[in-house]
């Protein structure tokens, strides 16, 4: 059974646990970096939300929110969320976590982009993603995938 998601705080706990994931790197090194320097307290919010197996990180994804005045994406345009970083660790694959993160996204009711990991494609189709068509100087070599809630269309460039 899935458990509820949690929005991750940054202490030393959550960023022994990020190691584990593949996509560690500049936005987790620079975590621990202020959390050693006391820029952010321990505890403090961090953007990520995750999922528990007992007391381990088992999945996790990155979620920020756009302002309305950079949407590029949406029509209207509006706030949306920016999904990355969604990782569900390989002995934890396909028994729903995955799936269950990006649900939770999806219930703020806001536009979703994300940009996905080669080979996840299937998976994203599943979620009800799509792409959009490419805009060379928007997207910059990305593939973004983007999920509509209702009323909601892509933005013509
Ligand atoms: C891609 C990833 C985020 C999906 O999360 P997950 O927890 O494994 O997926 P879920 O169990 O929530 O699956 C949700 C649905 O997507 C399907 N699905 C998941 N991964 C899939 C894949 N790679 N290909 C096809 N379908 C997939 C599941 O069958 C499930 O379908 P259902 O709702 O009809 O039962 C996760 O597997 C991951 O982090 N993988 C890392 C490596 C990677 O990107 N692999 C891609 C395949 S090589």
């Amino acid at each position: 059974m899935v458990n509820k998601v949690e929005k991750l705080k940054i202490n030393y706990k959550t960023l022994e646990e990020f190691k584990k994931f593949k996509e560690y790197g500049h936005q987790e090194l620079s975590m621990l970096e202020d959390l050693e320097a006391n820029i952010v307290e321990n505890d403090s919010d961090s953007p990520f939300y995750g999922l528990y197996f007992g007391d381990k990180l088992v999945a996790r994804m990155s979620l920020y929110q756009v302002k309305k005045q950079f949407d590029r994406y949406f029509e209207p345009p509006q706030d949306y969320l920016e999904l990355w970083k969604l990782e569900v660790l390989p002995n934890y694959q396909g028994k729903g976590y995955g799936k269950a993160l990006v649900e939770f996204a999806k219930s703020y009711g806001l536009p979703i982009k994300t940009n996905p990991r080669v080979k996840s494609q299937d998976f994203w189709d599943k979620m009800g993603f799509t792409p959009v068509h490419y805009d060379v100087e928007r997207d910059r070599g990305e593939n973004p995938l983007v999920w509509y809630p209702a009323g909601v269309t892509e933005q013509v460039q």
